[in-house]
Formats: structure tokens, C-alpha cells, sequence
């Protein structure tokens, strides 16, 4: 053979290149694009994650979640019937909102409100919401952040319930088992639908009898504390505390207590402290910190859906004490009148794996069940048809990514890697995880429970929780436009099927 070529023959190998660079793009093009309409249990890579249960789960039908037979769909995992402690109707709309005299926003309302009415009930009380959507384009829905409501009331669009379009209703039952701050919001295309305020806080307030894990000093305080929601949420550029901008104030007397639940409905970290006071971190995400110390001129630093309550005390010499909102805004805590300026966020930040005293979790983290990874990564390819860099979930992209499989009673250890680039707030429906470990460093603090947890890049987080809520769980990144772009992934029972769809076709788009 001669080194010379033909014309011809050159021709025809730069075509057989080109098309071997081409056909497999075009074959991975076509492979990522989200059918029309499909079920999360039929796309989703099974993980049954390793330990002694996982061979429970063998023989059990995988995709589709268990033969027709055994099946629980999630509309039969429900709360029990009978009358309602608190029966409430939401009716969101699509409306232009004041933020501020003169200034207006396209806004989503809850009862003509935006955020919408605190839901409050005590622990224990059965809750029922009617859910009217009167306008929201594309459907909308509710979702009970934080709280772990049975899987038919969890108000996912195409998992546990259809988008309920406008003029449509649906409702949702659920018991107030937990006592701790919470919020609501659409679970339908929620990156947006939050963003413009279909949202709103719920204060379950702890039963007569219910021990407080912040011993008898917090104890005494809480005894005459005001209760103050603080949802924070920003319209554009503008911060709000409870749908205002500016200060909130509350009047209370030198030396009275403010329990402030702060809650953070954006998309990035709230850094939050207190100027001209100490203050107790007593909760987060809705669980009480067990013995918290009081501390000074520390930033704890809320990740977005999260909570934090603390507890401040109005000072004795009758000046006001700033719970400092992310610096542009503040629940004002003093007497009618007192004055105070915005102070500087401290340098140093309140961390929870060393934060109060030790307390039984209540499962044992080092005999799990099932151990699973939950590793973060970026990589190029195609997203449903779209070329650029996608998140990854153990190297899938969405909706080819995880489906943990979980039986009901499995104490299920989760190890939350990120090697993205970003951080991320990582939220379980359903369930709160306790941090174990950060970068191989045990938790020495009061059991740390959280649902939304602040993974910054290149962390690692070793987490645990109890299987013990059966359904079909979104367990995603809360900063909701990196949910848009597939940072989801679920946690199911074994046996449990949706009827429900997502997809172009379906409807429903969660993210
Ligand atoms: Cu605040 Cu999946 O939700
Ligand atoms: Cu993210």
C-alpha cells in the first residue's frame, strides 16, 4: 500500500470520523430525553445500597416496586380518618403584591397573602388543609417541608399527587406529630412557584406534657416567650421577614424572652446572629438541640429550607436586641420605642456538630441496615436532549439517577459526598437524618437532626436515619434551580408504587 491516499479514500475516512464522533453523541442526545410521560419507579438506577437487609429486598420486583399483589400505592399510605383538630383552606392565586409602599411585584399568594397564613397546631392535632388552586398557572401543589407527613399528603407533582390545575382542589391530612417550625410550599415547578411566594410557615406548638431538651433555665424563659414566625424570603432583590421589608419589630419588656423560628424559603444560605444580646440556638429544622448553651457573636448560618429557633432575651437595660436577618433585615426584640442600629456579621460561625450536650439518637448508626453513598459530581453530557455540564448522582444524570431502596425498619446510614464544585442544601422528604460525621470528624454536640443540610464542596457528611415512613421520597438539593437541573434522586420503599407521572406530557414537574 502507498502512504499517497485518493481524494476518494481521504473523503471517506474523515466521513467514518466524523461519524464516529457524531453517531454516539446523537445516540446519547436521543438516550437522555425524558419520555413524554413515565414513572419515577420505571426510570430511576435501583441502589440497594449494602448491608445485612439487602438481601430482604432480593426477589421483590425491583422496577415498579413490587408485584401487583403486594403493592402499596401511595395514595393508601395516608393518616388515620376521623375529625380534624385544625382544618384550614389554602386557595393560592396569582396576583401583584405590595413589598413596600409603592413598590409591586408579580407575586403567588396564599389567601391573599404572600407569605400565606401561619398554619399552627399542637402536637398531636390532625391537620386538615383544602388545597384550592384559583389561578396559578400550570397547576401547583404543597409540599409540608420538614415535616414527616404520610407519603399521599407529601404534595410532590407526578409522585404523589397530579399538579392540581386551576380551579381544582385537593386535600391533605397529616398529624402535627413534631413539635418544631416548618414551612409550606408548591411542589410544583418550584423553582419558580417558591420563588414568587406560594409559601408560608407552620408552628407546631409542643404538646402540654412535652419535656423540653433545653433543660430548666430554657424551660423558664419559654414559659412566658413570645413566639415570633421570621419566614425570610426574598421577592427579586428585595429581603422580606414575614412578607415586609425592613425590621420586625417586637415589643416585649426588658428581660422577656422572644422564641424567633427563623425560616429560610431561598435558594442560598441565611446567615443569621444577634446584635446587642446573647442567644440559645434551641432548635433546628424543627428538632429541639438538646442543652444548648448561650453564646455570643456567632453566625448561625441556615441553609436554604432550613430553620433555626433561637431563643433572645430582651435586655435589662430596656435597649432592643437585632436577630440580623443575612444583614438587610431583623426581628427587632425590646421594649415599645427602643432603639438599635444593624450590627456586623461575626467572623466566627455556630457549628452543630459540636454545639450542646449528647443525647440518645434512638437508632444505633453503627449496625445499619443498609448504607448508601450520595455522591455529588458534575460532568458533561446531555440532560433531556440539552448539551452542557450536568449535576451527576453517582455518575447518573436525571432521571437515571438513584432510587435507594429501603424496607420499612432498616436503620439506613447515607454518606453524602460533594465533589461538584458548589455546595449544596440537601433535603429528604419525609424523614430528618442525624449527622454522624463531616470530613470523618464524629459529631461530639447534641444530636444533630436535620432535613436540610448545608453541603459545601468537597465535603463529606456520614448521616443516619430510620426507615420508618414508607413511600416515595424526593430527596434533593434545595437551591431549587439545581433541582431543575437534575439534582433529585428518591428514596423508596420496597413495594411501594405510584400511580402518578412526570414528563413533557404529564403535567407534573416537581422540580
Ligand atoms: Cu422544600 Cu422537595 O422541598
Ligand atoms: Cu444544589
Amino acid at each position: 500500500m502507498t502512504a499517497e491516499r485518493s481524494p476518494v479514500v481521504r473523503r471517506v475516512v474523515a466521513g467514518l470520523v466524523a461519524a464516529a464522533v457524531v453517531v454516539p453523541l446523537v445516540l446519547l442526545w436521543q438516550t437522555s430525553r425524558a419520555p413524554g410521560r413515565f414513572s419515577v419507579t420505571e426510570t430511576g438506577a435501583f441502589e440497594r445500597g449494602s448491608g445485612p437487609r439487602t438481601a430482604t429486598l432480593e426477589g421483590h420486583a425491583g422496577h415498579g416496586g413490587g408485584n401487583a399483589a403486594t403493592a402499596t400505592s401511595v395514595d393508601a399510605l395516608v393518616a388515620p380518618t376521623g375529625p380534624a383538630d385544625v382544618a384550614l383552606t389554602l386557595t393560592a392565586r396569582a396576583e401583584r403584591v405590595e413589598l413596600a409602599p409603592g413598590v409591586t411585584t408579580d407575586a403567588y399568594t396564599v389567601n391573599g397573602t404572600t407569605p400565606g397564613p401561619t398554619v399552627r397546631a399542637v402536637q398531636g392535632d390532625l391537620v386538615e388543609v383544602t388545597f384550592v388552586n384559583e389561578s396559578v398557572p400550570g397547576g401547583a401543589t404543597l409540599h409540608w417541608h420538614g415535616m414527616d407527613v404520610p407519603n399521599a399528603a407529601d404534595g410532590v407533582a407526578g409522585v404523589t399527587q397530579d399538579a392540581v390545575s386551576v380551579g381544582g382542589s385537593h386535600t391533605y391530612r397529616f398529624v402535627a406529630d413534631d413539635a418544631g417550625t416548618y414551612w409550606y410550599h408548591s411542589h410544583q415547578v418550584s423553582h419558580e412557584q417558591v420563588r414568587k411566594g406560594l409559601l408560608g410557615a407552620v408552628v407546631v406548638a409542643p404538646a402540654d406534657d412535652a419535656p423540653t431538651a433545653g433543660g430548666p433555665e430554657v424551660a423558664r424563659l419559654l414559659d412566658d416567650a413570645v413566639d415570633v414566625p421570621a419566614l425570610v424570603h426574598r421577592y427579586g432583590a428585595r429581603r422580606t421577614v414575614q412578607g415586609t421589608t425592613g425590621d420586625l419589630p417586637v415589643a416585649v419588656p426588658p428581660g422577656t424572652a422572644a422564641r424567633v423560628r427563623v425560616i429560610n424559603t431561598d435558594n442560598g444560605v441565611l446567615p443569621v446572629w444577634v446584635g446587642g444580646a446573647g442567644f440559645r440556638l434551641l432548635a433546628v429544622d424543627g428538632t429541639d438541640v438538646h442543652d444548648p448553651p448561650e453564646v455570643r457573636d456567632r453566625a448561625v448560618v441556615v441553609p436554604a429550607g432550613g430553620r433555626a429557633d433561637l431563643l433572645v432575651v430582651a435586655p435589662a437595660d430596656g435597649a432592643a436586641a437585632r436577630v440580623e436577618l443575612g444583614g438587610s433585615s431583623a426581628v427587632v426584640v425590646g421594649p415599645d420605642g427602643a432603639t438599635s442600629s444593624p450590627t456586623r456579621r461575626p467572623t466566627a460561625t455556630l457549628d452543630l456538630l459540636t454545639y450542646g450536650t449528647p443525647a440518645p439518637l434512638g437508632l444505633d448508626p453503627a449496625a445499619p441496615d443498609r448504607s448508601f453513598d450520595y455522591v455529588i459530581g458534575r460532568a458533561p453530557g446531555f440532560l433531556d436532549g440539552k448539551p452542557g455540564m450536568h449535576w451527576t448522582v453517582n455518575g447518573h444524570t436525571y432521571p437515571d439517577v438513584p432510587m435507594f431502596e429501603v424496607a420499612r425498619g432498616d436503620v439506613v446510614r447515607m454518606r453524602i459526598d460533594n465533589r461538584s464544585g458548589t455546595p449544596h442544601p440537601m433535603h429528604l422528604h419525609g424523614h430528618h437524618v442525624v449527622v454522624l460525621s463531616r470530613d470523618g470528624v464524629a459529631a461530639s454536640g447534641s444530636p444533630w437532626w436535620t432535613d436540610s443540610l448545608e453541603v459545601a464542596d468537597g465535603e463529606v457528611y456520614d448521616v443516619a436515619f430510620v426507615a420508618d415512613n414508607p413511600g416515595i421520597w424526593m430527596d434533593h438539593c434545595h437551591n431549587l434551580p439545581h433541582a431543575t437541573e437534575g439534582l433529585v434522586a428518591h428514596l423508596m420503599y420496597t413495594g411501594v408504587t405510584t400511580p402518578y407521572l412526570l414528563g413533557h406530557d404529564s403535567g407534573n414537574v416537581p422540580e
